[in-house]
């Protein structure tokens, strides 16, 4: 889980004095999340005076035990430095441990004594917050113990239930367990907790939109050409195979966390902030995603699941089906690229394409809006007779902040235009600490404001989402897994499911990327600048070709992961792998294409096209200069 940089929740004042039984509380999610979220909020002055944990688990542990158990934990994940030493210390000694099964109605007359005797002595006024960090498979039957125990016999003042995801496995689980917890627990005392509506960038989405009179007018199918969602990760399943393999990333990424990002740029205005007026037109936009016909979800769904291959630091990593806890021909898949429609007036036609994929070639989460592209003909007899749509970016991790891109006029007498940029940082505009994106969540379910949670009809939409989806998928087991390399990006066909359309993803090239090319690491950053906005990613199969001799130059070629071929007819001139170059002879000296190129093996490459390879040259004389050296050195001067 990353860090965030968090809210410190501006002026706000500290939440409702209140008890906090964590249920599950000797699981991982205590120690990495929940208690560096509670430190922070006790930094920031947000954790009411009048406030205790309880932890609650099966582990025989003493309050002592549990204590010097979540101290350890503390120093390795509490999110920012120097480590408040007094904060915690005095934090630690308002947490208890209560060792019990969940199920057993004497454990819970117990519980309700130590409850009962906390809140008294941290006079919390009788007001639980209950947190459900079990595995899934318990929430049903944990909320209706909590709520038929002794501890709620005897309570005065509020209760509050926080459940972690996943919440259901398909749409008809994702019922049957809003009913088993709605039975007990009325729909306001329920907080289902997504973690991606705690990040910062997710809840700007809404100021950003409704704050700004300018962009209201243009948030529709009248200037939106196409809106495209990413969030992709390096790392692989990790220590989680068992859980993963029965999951797969549209549940576990797209059914929860994307399309609440989906939801909170697409919803209408709402009437005002408040909770349900929020979530009433998040669950408008839901209800309008078009449902997928068993034959769009062959066309317009695609799936992969990664081989084996490296991590972009070249550390190598096994394939899916080989990592612990997953099943040697597992189905599952590890990435998943959508096209989805959603069908009102606002958005009738304007296609929006999601992705997200483990194991990818890096970390990135972006939400991409492309806008209808100005009238070339304006231009045409220009140098710049091809123009780009508009872009507006909102970047949500590793970097947080919104980008338009635009074009601009090149500096002299003719009319050429190339891609920049403006761009907001959140770490430029706001003095703001690292956090756990878990603070804004724990905090508002102390305040009772449960608009950062999901409600029963938002979850059961987003799963009406995916199950056409899942059904299909499950019908028709993949034929092509694995599909992709670990640490490449991500199965072919996710590109052609865009190319189709006659579009492509936008891919954030964040510097690193480009450091995996050496001719660029010395670059200055106005080249880098430049490149990050101009290059365009493209991926080859094995034994698919690349360039064909004798064919005109278009374009160039950066390898950034994989191994291609040089030949002439069937000779081998030479092979190159990552972080070389190919395909600028011929933009170089204006020549057809001298030899062909054919990839040895699934390759990434970053793509320089002509006209942007001309600007470089021109604007960059050391590049062109190692560019040429380099060109002489594998191939001689081509009029030899
Ligand atoms: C979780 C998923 O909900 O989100 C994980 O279960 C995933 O598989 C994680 O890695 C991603 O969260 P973040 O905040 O790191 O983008």
């Amino acid at each position: 889980m990353d860090t965030l940089v968090s809210s410190t929740l501006g002026t706000a004042k500290p939440g409702d004095p209140c008890l906090l039984l964590i249920v599950g509380a000797a699981g991982d999610l205590t120690q990495r999340l929940l208690m560096p979220a509670l430190l922070n909020l006790a930094e920031d002055r947000l954790l009411p005076e009048r406030f205790a944990v309880v932890g609650f688990g099966l582990e025989p542990f003493t309050h002592e035990q549990f204590r010097a158990r979540v101290s350890a934990g503390i120093r390795q994940h509490a999110t920012r430095s120097p480590f408040a030493e007094e904060t915690w210390s005095e934090l630690v000694s308002r947490i208890y441990f209560f060792s019990g099964d969940c199920d057993d109605r004497s454990a819970h007359a117990r519980l309700a004594d130590l409850l009962a005797e906390t809140d008294l002595r941290h006079r919390t006024e009788g007001n639980l917050l209950v947190y459900m960090a079990t595995p899934p498979s318990l929430f049903g039957t944990i909320s209706r113990n909590v709520r038929q125990s002794p501890v709620m016999e005897r309570k005065r003042g509020w209760t509050r239930l926080i459940v972690e995801k996943p919440f259901g496995h398909d749409l008809a689980s994702a019922i049957e367990l809003n009913r088993s917890i709605l039975a007990h627990w009325p729909e306001d005392e329920l907080f289902r907790i997504d973690h991606y509506l705690g990040k910062e960038t997710i809840q700007n989405l809404l100021a950003f939109r409704f704050s700004n009179g300018i962009y209201e007018p243009l948030w529709n199918k009248n200037h939106i050409d196409h809106i495209q969602l990413t969030v992709a990760e390096t790392v692989a399943v990790e220590r989680r195979g068992s859980y993963y393999d029965r999951t797969g990333v549209l549940r576990d990424m797209i059914q929860n966390h994307m399309l609440q990002m989906l939801a909170h740029l697409c919803m209408e205005p709402p009437s005002s902030f408040s909770p349900d007026a929020i979530r009433n037109e998040k669950i408008k936009v839901l209800d309008a995603v078009r449902s997928l016909k068993p034959e769009e979800v062959r066309r317009d769904a695609v799936r992969g699941q990664y081989g084996p291959g490296a991590k972009p630091d070249g550390t190598p990593l096994p394939a899916y089906r080989d990592e612990p806890g997953v099943a040697a021909r597992s189905e599952t898949e590890t990435y998943a690229a959508l096209r989805l429609f959603v069908d009102t007036w606002r958005w009738e036609g304007v296609p929006i394409y999601l992705r997200s994929g483990k194991a990818l070639w890096k970390r990135s989460a972006e939400i991409v809006v492309v806008f209808r592209k100005a009238p070339e003909v304006v231009f045409s007899g220009t140098p710049s007779a091809r123009l780009d749509s508009n872009k507006l970016i909102f970047h949500i991790q590793p970097d947080q902040g919104i980008e338009f891109r635009f074009q601009a006029k090149v500096p002299g007498p003719s009319m050429t235009l190339q891609r920049v940029n403006m761009r907001f940082d959140y770490r430029d505009a706001f003095e703001a600490q690292r956090g756990t994106g878990y603070e804004v969540l724990i905090y508002s379910a102390m305040t009772g404001d449960s608009t950062l949670f999901s409600r029963t009809d938002l979850v059961e939409a987003s799963w009406r989402i995916a199950q056409p989806i899942l059904d299909v998928w499950s019908a028709e087991p993949p034929v092509d897994f694995p599909n992709y390399p670990a640490g490449s990006w991500g199965p072919k066909a996710a590109s052609e499911l865009l190319a189709r359309d006659g579009r492509a993803w936008v891919e954030i090239l964040h510097r690193d990327v480009l450091g995996r090319v050496p001719i660029f690491r010395s670059g200055n950053p106005t080249f880098l600048q430049n490149l990050a906005l101009t290059l365009e990613p493209a991926s080859f199969a094995a034994g698919e070709a690349i360039l064909t001799k004798g064919e005109p130059g278009r374009e160039m070629y950066f390898l950034c992961r994989g191994r291609v071929e040089i030949l002439d007819g069937e000779k081998k001139l030479n092979t190159l792998g990552s972080g070389d170059f190919f395909g600028e002879l011929a933009l170089l000296y204006s020549t057809p294409r001298r030899s062909s190129v054919r990839a040895l093996e699934s390759c990434d490459v970053l793509v320089l096209r002509t006209e942007d390879f001309m600007r470089v040259l021109k604007d960059h004389p050391d590049v062109a200069a190692s560019l040429q050296e380099i060109a002489r050195e594998r191939y001689g001067s081509p009029e030899q």
